[in-house]
């Protein structure tokens, strides 16, 4: 089925000027970009997006790497775009990602792994609504 995803290019990424080249993998395996913006975050807002991970050991670090520069935060469309999208990604730790994907070539390391893909339908709409309003979608 035709699905979106929501994706993040993270500061690690955006800082080294990896935006363009992210993108390519994304439409290269035929993911539509619907909707992006470049955005600065504050940790608390980061910490409201990964709030899931509340209790985790590494939770305060994340939200101060996602807000210690911009990220680009988009909508990838296309058939079966969530798994489509986490295969681009590759594996969460880069040390596990297969080569060609974007975290083997670009990761620096788990924590700033370049890229966040949601990883499922019900978290994709969520996270989708968090930074997008219906309209801004251009499918
Ligand atoms: P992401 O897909 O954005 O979702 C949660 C993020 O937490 C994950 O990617 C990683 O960047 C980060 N993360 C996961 N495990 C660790 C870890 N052990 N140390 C630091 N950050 C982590």
């Amino acid at each position: 089925a035709i699905e979106r995803t929501l994706s993040i290019i993270k500061p690690d990424a955006t800082r080294r000027n990896l935006t363009g080249k992210i993108n390519a993998k994304f439409e290269d395996a035929g993911l539509r970009i619907i909707a992006q913006k470049r955005i600065q975050l504050t940790e608390a807002q980061a910490g409201k997006f990964y709030e899931v991970h509340k209790e985790r050991p590494f939770y305060g670090e994340l939200c101060e790497f996602m807000a210690s520069a911009p990220v680009v935060v988009q909508v990838l469309e296309g058939e079966n775009a969530i798994a489509k999208n986490r295969e681009v990604m590759g594996a969460t730790n880069p040390a596990d990602a297969a080569p060609g994907t974007v975290r083997a070539e670009f990761a620096e390391s788990v924590g700033e792994n370049s890229v966040h893909g949601s990883d499922a339908p019900e978290t994709a709409a969520e996270e989708i609504a968090f930074y997008f309003s219906g309209l801004e979608l251009v499918g």
